[in-house]
């Protein structure tokens, strides 16, 4: 069974360590080593996270296995983004070892429930082009509406789709 709990200040590094653990694998043949561990540490730092939690409205839930307690991964969300009816999915992020066995439906799901019952109408995300979630996200009944590139400085940017999931209300 798995476990699917919001997340507390006291959280944060659990979820800063699935973060360092899953990246590698999910970018290593996307972007630099370089610009990997710059995202990270502007994303995921202590600091980061604390203002994420406290100051944007971001709310992370953590998926645990129920019976060993172990940690899978986490996704975090903000409702009413930019004033808009919509919840953005900010992050999803399961361990390597815990991909592709439902979990990060369960997470999805979890979201769009509770964005309904926020009252807000739309699921959005941003994913990198070359990510393989972008076909997770198809199969979750996301479609891509946008394309975005960010500059995130330090000679990086960010090379994303938008994608959007209307929720029936
Ligand atoms: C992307 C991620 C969250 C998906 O979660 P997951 O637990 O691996 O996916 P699930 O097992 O819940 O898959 C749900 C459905 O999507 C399908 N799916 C998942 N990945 C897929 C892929 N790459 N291509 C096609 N279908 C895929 C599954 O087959 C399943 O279909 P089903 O409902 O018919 O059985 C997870 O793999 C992950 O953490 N990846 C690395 C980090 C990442 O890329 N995060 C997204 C950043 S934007």
């Amino acid at each position: 069974m798995i476990t699917i709990t919001p997340a507390t200040e006291h959280d944060l590094p659990i979820i800063r360590a699935i973060a360092y653990q899953t990246w590698p694998s999910t970018f290593g043949e996307i972007l630099s080593a370089d610009q990997i561990g710059y995202m990270l540490d502007m994303m995921y730092s202590m600091d980061a996270l604390n203002r994420q939690v406290n100051e944007q409205n971001h709310v992370f839930l953590l998926a645990q296995e129920s019976e060993s307690k172990t940690y899978l991964g986490f996704t975090s969300y903000e409702f009413d983004y930019k004033g808009l009816s919509k919840t953005k999915i900010h992050k999803i992020y399961l361990l390597p070892a815990s991909q592709g066995k439902g979990v990060g439906k369960l997470l999805i799901n979890e979201v769009a429930e509770l964005s309904s019952a926020h009252g807000n109408d739309t699921l959005s995300l941003n994913v990198n082009k070359y990510n393989k979630a972008v076909q997770f996200y198809e199969r979750m009944d996301f479609f891509i509406v946008d394309n975005e590139t960010i500059d995130i400085g330090n000679g990086f940017i960010m090379d994303d789709y938008v994608m959007e999931k209307p929720m029936k209300m």
